[in-house]
């Protein structure tokens, strides 16, 4: 087997030459690193890939040395994209870790995401205390406020070097990334020494190469309450059918993860795995021969499930993401249609609990999840790392270029994937729901 070998190396302004203020017993060594394939077939594969150029991570964790000089560091924080669950604890442990073990002094909030670092939005940056942050973790949301869509590097690097920014600290997804890589590179050109390190929140968790966002473990546990409500109004009536949507643009993780911790739901609908309505061994037969056997039946579907039944349209939102069809809308109108024609009296209750499950506050492990993500966030920064997001892989957090981690989305492999097969014998929907011809 050859191995394509992944660039992973973490871009530093310059040398670190000064001892960390940081006074932990130990630290991480610039060398640690973390392998990207652990799992192997047979040992002749871990041979080759021992043997080729085996892709790693750089270990994530406070070093010894750090190229900043606290007391001259003014650092910000933004946060961008969709809210997640545990923004807050990720603000409070940025500025706890930077105001407490490195004593910077200085830092900035920004308001409303990118808007928030442009001159012409008048977002005034708040300056952040130890009062303003510390019970902020209690609540959902964020105390920053975000905004969707990018603005001119340009603008912002300006507004960095006005407000003496030294490290950046970017919280979000997929958008919020590349418009971290953008800021960058506007300094690299014009050859400053400004960090810039993202912390990955989305509860789709869905980038690349980072095993887990913040947020989501949160998303999908809130989840459950729609999935029970539906499962109760289901067995409530006579031919009950709950179905529930979920977030999930491209990956159908919250919904996978929802359906395993329920245990009762039938179907499970993700933008991964491909199905059709009518015809031979397609989803709404299927559902029909589980109505007439069980009585009922409970469907979740990810948002981005299904969208080849939408015709094609090129709008996106200011986050460059594609506008997608009403999955749920649509499925709720073909499920009734379809048993009309049966004519099968059914009680189809359909909820979204759409914004619900991301405008609450973080979950005890995403809580800690988000501390973690943090701390290594400002060891980062302040060691004059830049470029980069904060990582977890093989349950070691990490450094991730963020070319690597905008390079594509991290989907889950129906093929491949134990979740999807859990998936299969938690609900016994068939492998495929594709009509046979
Ligand atoms: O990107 C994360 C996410 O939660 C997606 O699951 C969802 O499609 C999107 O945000 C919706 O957010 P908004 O309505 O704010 O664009």
């Amino acid at each position: 087997m050859i191995y394509e070998p992944i660039d992973t190396t973490i871009e530093k302004l310059g040398e670190a030459t000064i001892p960390s203020p940081a006074g932990y017993e130990y630290y991480t060594k610039d060398s640690a690193v973390v392998l990207y394939k652990a799992i192997f077939d047979n040992p002749e594969e871990v041979n080759d890939y021992h043997a080729a150029k085996p892709t790693f991570f750089e270990q994530a964790g406070p070093r010894e040395k750090i190229y900043f000089d606290p007391q001259w560091v003014t650092a910000g924080i933004v946060t961008c994209g969709g809210l997640s669950p545990g923004i807050n604890d990720v603000v409070r442990a940025v500025f706890m870790e930077l105001h407490y073990r490195y004593k910077v002094e200085r830092v900035l909030g920004f308001k409303y995401g990118y808007e928030g670092l442009t001159r012409k939005h008048g977002h005034k940056p708040i300056l952040l205390t130890h009062e303003i942050v510390s019970d902020i973790h209690n609540d959902g949301g964020s105390i920053l406020s975000s905004s969707r869509g990018g603005q001119d590097p340009a603008e912002i690097v300006d507004f960095l070097i006005e407000n003496g920014i030294k490290i950046l600290f970017t919280i979000g997804g997929d958008g919020t990334l590349k418009g971290t890589r953008a800021i960058h590179d506007e300094i690299k050109k014009r050859g400053k020494k400004i960090s810039v390190i993202g912390i990955p929140k989305t509860i789709d968790n869905d980038i690349n190469m980072i095993q887990k966002t913040f947020g989501f473990s949160t998303a999908f546990s809130k989840a459950l309450e729609a999935i029970k409500c539906a499962h109760v109004e289901a067995t409530g009536a006579p031919n009950g059918i709950g179905m529930v949507k979920l977030m999930g643009r491209h990956s159908g993780f919250i919904t996978v993860n929802a359906a395993l911790a329920s245990k009762e739901v039938n179907f499970v609908l993700i933008p991964e795995q491909d199905f059709d309505l009518e015809g031979e061994g397609a989803f709404l037969p299927i559902l029909k021969q589980r109505i007439l056997k069980r009585k009922h039946a409970l469907i979740i579907v990810a948002e981005g499930a299904g969208q080849k039944f939408f015709e094609n349209n090129d709008m996106t939102d200011a986050s460059g993401n594609k506008k997608l069809g009403d999955i749920g809308v649509f499925l709720k109108a073909k499920i009734n249609e379809y048993f009309r024609k049966e004519n099968i009296a059914i009680n189809l209750k359909y909820i979204d609990p759409s914004y619900m499950i991301r405008s609450v506050p973080a979950n005890a492990e995403d809580s800690v999840f988000c501390g973690f993500l943090a701390q290594n966030a400002v060891h980062a920064g302040m060691a004059g790392k830049t470029n980069m997001v904060v990582g977890i892989w093989n349950n070691v957090f990490t450094h991730v270029p963020i070319d690597v981690a905008v390079a594509k989305r991290k989907v889950l492999d129906p093929k491949a994937s134990y979740l999807w097969r859990a998936v299969l014998s938690s609900t016994g929907q068939p492998n495929s729901m594709i009509a046979r011809e």
